[in-house]
């Protein structure tokens, strides 16, 4: 499409000459600014283009950045006037010893999956069925997943280096979210180490790829405990109902493995957590299993 301004100008610059009356200068003229404009709004379509594709950014200062993004659509009003946002401090929570049979059933299998650089972050999709999680009798399936760095929720106020999110959804469009923390440290992380060379194609521009047979069963999520809450999704349109599961078990992540995500996302993005939001009255619940006292007796 032309754009507007173009054809505005096109016929701005053609009646000028025309009135000095210079037939030989109006086609030089002409051809000359069609190149020069040319060539103009082609960087201006280009510049139009990425601001497009960054809808949201995770600068501070920016017009796009978190403070803002209530503000940006109508559809992620959520983002600003929502009573039940996430990410959070996960602190003061209410411990709840709960029998084995409820811990988390998970039943996940290898699926063709794509890694894909949303540009704010790098996510896995599973494309087929992918297996499930149960909750309290609501199977959650998972969709995909994806790293948040540094941590976008903390313990007691703590944050960590990286936090992983795996996004489930049930039939009845209900979101479940069951989430990692990772700190530094001298192990990388055994899923991410499988996916560094196809991490290292989206740093060199690629957007999205095929990576085969993935199964989620090999992202260690399964701890003892963990904290439950009620929240939502920490990037527009930040919508609410979504249960939270955090495990409490902090695993490692290699110096290096960050780094690699850190490179692979948008500059708006490197450091992309969402700043914690207001608790109000929500309550925490900290699922702790009484296996090994259980199996003593
Ligand atoms: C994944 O894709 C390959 C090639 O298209 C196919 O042969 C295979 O059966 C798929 N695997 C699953 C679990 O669907
Ligand atoms: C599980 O669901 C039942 C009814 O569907 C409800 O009464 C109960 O409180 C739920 N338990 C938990 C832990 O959410």
């Amino acid at each position: 499409a032309v754009p507007q301004s173009y054809i505005v100008s096109l016929s701005h610059l053609s009646m000028k000459p025309l009135r000095m009356n210079n037939t030989c200068i109006v086609p030089t003229l002409l051809m000359l600014w069609m190149v020069l404009s040319g060539s103009a709004s082609t960087r201006a379509e280009e510049v139009e283009e990425t601001e497009d594709e960054r809808e949201f950014d995770y600068m501070r200062g920016s017009e796009k950045g978190p403070h803002h993004w209530g503000e940006l659509k109508k559809e992620w009003s959520a983002c600003k006037h929502g009573q039940m946002q996430s990410p959070i401090d996960l602190s003061c929570a209410r411990v709840k010893i709960i029998p084995r049979c409820q811990l988390l059933l998970t039943d996940y299998f290898s699926s063709n999956a794509t890694i894909i650089n949303r540009g704010h972050d790098i996510a896995i999709y599973w494309k087929g069925d992918a297996g499930s999680i149960d909750i309290n009798g609501t199977e959650f399936f998972l969709k995909q997943c994806h790293w948040h760095s540094p941590s976008e929720h903390s313990i007691n106020g703590r944050k960590y280096d990286l936090e992983m999110h795996m996004v489930h959804v049930s039939m009845e469009n209900k979101i479940f979210v069951s989430g990692a923390f990772y700190k530094i440290g001298h192990r990388p992380d055994r899923f991410l180490s499988q996916l560094e060379k196809e991490i290292e194609h989206l740093v060199d521009g690629e957007v999205e790829r095929q990576i085969g047979e993935i199964n989620p069963s090999g992202i260690q999520t399964r701890g003892n405990m963990y904290y439950r809450y009620l929240g939502s999704l920490t990037t527009p349109p930040c919508t609410e109902g979504v249960i939270w599961n955090i495990d409490r078990k902090i695993r490692t992540v290699s110096e290096a493995q960050v780094r690699l995500l850190r490179k692979a996302v948008h500059d708006h993005a490197v450091r992309n957590s969402r700043p914690r939001q207001p608790r109000n009255q929500r309550d925490i619940l900290y699922f702790r299993f009484k296996s090994r006292a259980k199996s003593k007796k």
